[in-house]
């Protein structure tokens, strides 16, 4: 990534983080999960680290928590209403525990559920409830006092001594009274219907407006406490803190667990991963806590986070996305590989956009319709797929999704062989973008100003009708395009030129013959040396090269005896591509 790309990209990442801030902590439900939000977040603070000339005064990287809704009382936290830290990772979490542990052995852990909700300041004077307040920024929050009404078990009496005491926990919305709400919604047909548990909470505390009251039924746990006169100096550690809150008769989430050793905490975290989906309210993860008060004391806050707790955090089965179209690829050699397109989601850090659909048993299997709600996961870490459907928002109404009978390119008629639809038109535009794109791509003639778009649009306009003719793009040409300008005219021939002189395995790679990666590239170099050698070579030969098998040797052989195919190369070496190992030696190579 460049400068300009990552000033573009932390841009990108505040405004969107900025809207998803302002949608979750209001009432309008927010446009990414948690998981999503956490990996973006993830990702402007790496960019952030890096370029710190580009962070923006806006960042959400410097802001805490929730905003401040207009319209509400404000109440200051005499003490932070602070974040945890978060992690989807054990290797994170031991790091933790080596960190808290490294000046002390004898700590004990408390494992908590960590509700999904929203968490608030109750704050009793004598024992009676007077505010309830959002966390807000952190120093300051709302006071939504008068929506106390929706917490159906919030105490409105407390039996404790103290004169000034504030309870925080968090509110959330249990699977059951989220059910009725939206059967209530339905059967009065006032609303459209309500789409998670954790937004209802937030959309319920944050109204200023009566409505719907009667529907909305929250539960509030509290898991701190803050004492204004000391009163509990008695409260030594984070099971004493719940213990008190039973006896002080607020309500507590009894499902935590007392924890000597990290496998106890593991085993906790396991546990509930697969028991999550049985609890009756909603949880996002784990909260680890040192039980010592003392010692978590002693270890302080950083400016967001205390230092003596972590969120493990569950990460979604799979992310859920809006299908807008699938797609009919047509691949290098023909094949056409149905591509779905949905909604942009984040997963594992990378912007999804589009998943592979494989062969026509794949939409049968599911079944795909217009608009359906895909499930999409990482495969192997790197292609996503679409896993399901939520067949739950599906309409029924909507067309089912069929394998096209012709090419979308050149309407050439699809022909079926072993399981796989064939565009049998060698001269297809389809194949001809594939074939250009594959050529530029970076493992290959590595071209970067020619992207997929631009080759699109240059074959529109019939300037690229094969791979040679890249080498013919003038500058002139280009820069009265309106795609281009003199900078990126310049750069784009600039980077024409340069890959005449890239390896020659990368030449190969970008051949893109069947079976032909990368690394079978560079072996089939190293052997052959050359093109002359390469042209003429056997299968008897190539099935002596690493990872060559009969398959892929046979596609060489093939396809240096078509004709087409002996002309591409020998235009390209006219252009002056290297050709030879012995090139590669050059500085200029070591990549
Ligand atoms: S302890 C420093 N315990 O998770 C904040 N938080 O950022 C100490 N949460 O703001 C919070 N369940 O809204 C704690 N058992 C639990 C929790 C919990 C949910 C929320 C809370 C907090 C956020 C983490």
């Amino acid at each position: 990534m460049d400068d300009n790309d990552a000033k573009a990209e932390i841009k990108r990442l505040t405004d969107k983080l900025n809207e998803c801030n302002v949608r979750y902590f209001g009432s309008e439900g927010s446009l990414l999960s948690d998981y999503e939000y956490d990996c973006l977040l993830d990702e402007l603070v790496k960019l952030e680290e890096k370029y710190p000339q580009y962070k923006l005064d806006n960042s959400p990287t410097e802001v805490l928590g929730d905003i401040n809704i207009k319209g509400f009382n404000k109440i200051t936290h005499k003490i932070p209403m602070l974040s945890l830290k978060k992690t989807y990772s054990f290797d994170d979490l031991n790091t933790f525990l080596n960190n808290v542990e490294k000046n002390n052995d004898n700590i004990t852990y408390v494992c908590e559920l960590k509700l999904d909700g929203i968490s608030i300041d109750a704050n009793y004077i004598d024992g009676t409830l007077k505010t309830i307040s959002t966390r807000g920024d952190g120093n300051q929050g709302d006071d939504i006092t008068t929506n106390k009404i929706y917490i159906k078990n919030l105490p409105l009496h407390i039996d404790c001594k103290s004169k000034n005491i504030h309870l925080r926990g968090e509110v959330i919305m249990k699977f059951e009274d989220f059910n009725n709400a939206n059967k209530s919604i339905k059967d009065k047909n006032t609303r459209e219907l309500l789409s998670n548990p954790r937004n209802t909470v937030s959309g319920t505390l944050k109204t200023l407006k009566k409505k719907d009251s009667d529907e909305r039924s929250l539960t509030v746990f509290f898991y701190n406490i803050i004492c204004e006169d000391n009163q509990y100096t008695d409260i030594k550690t984070q099971v004493d803190v719940l213990n008190t809150l039973d006896r002080f008769n607020a309500p507590i989430c009894k499902l935590f667990k007392y924890c000597k050793t990290r496998n106890d905490i593991f085993s906790y975290i396991n546990y509930y991963e697969k028991e999550k989906d049985n609890l009756d309210f909603p949880i996002d993860g784990i909260v680890i806590k040192i039980n010592e008060l003392e010692y978590s004391n002693k270890l302080g806050n950083t400016s967001k986070n205390p230092r003596g707790a972590i969120a493990f955090k569950y990460k979604p089965n799979a992310t859920p996305s809006k299908l807008i179209n699938v797609e009919f690829n047509v691949g290098r050699t023909g094949i056409i590989t149905p591509v779905a397109n949905f909604e942009p989601i984040n997963l594992n850090g990378t912007i999804v956009r589009r998943a592979t659909l494989h062969n026509e048993n794949e939409i049968n299997r599911l079944g795909l319709r217009e608009g359906d709600t895909v499930l999409v996961k990482k495969s192997g870490e790197i292609i996503p797929k679409i896993i399901g459907i939520d067949i739950t928002k599906r309409n029924i109404d909507n067309k089912k999704i069929e394998f096209i009978k012709e090419c979308q390119f050149c309407k050439s008629t699809i022909i079926k062989k072993n399981d796989l639809y064939y565009c049998p038109n060698k001269e297809c535009k389809g194949r001809i973008i594939e074939s250009i794109t594959h050529f530029v791509s970076k493992k290959a003639l590595d071209i970067k100003s020619i992207g997929r778009k631009v080759i699109n649009f240059l074959v529109d306009i019939k300037l690229l009708n094969n791979i040679t003719d890249i080498y013919k793009l003038k500058y002139r040409d280009l820069v009265r395009l309106p795609r281009f300008n003199v900078l990126s005219a310049q750069k784009t021939i600039e980077e024409i030129n340069n890959s005449k002189k890239q390896p020659f395995y990368k030449l190969i790679y970008g051949l893109g013959i069947e079976g032909v990666g990368e690394v079978v590239a560079k072996n089939i170099s190293e052997t052959f040396k050359n093109i002359e050698n390469l042209k003429n070579c056997k299968i008897e030969n190539l099935v002596e090269i690493p990872l060559v098998g009969q398959e892929v040797a046979k596609n060489i052989t093939e396809y240096f005896q078509n004709e087409g195919n002996i002309k591409l190369i020998d235009d390209l070496k006219i252009f002056g591509l290297n050709m030879n190992t012995e090139n590669d030696k050059a500085k200029i190579f070591l990549t």
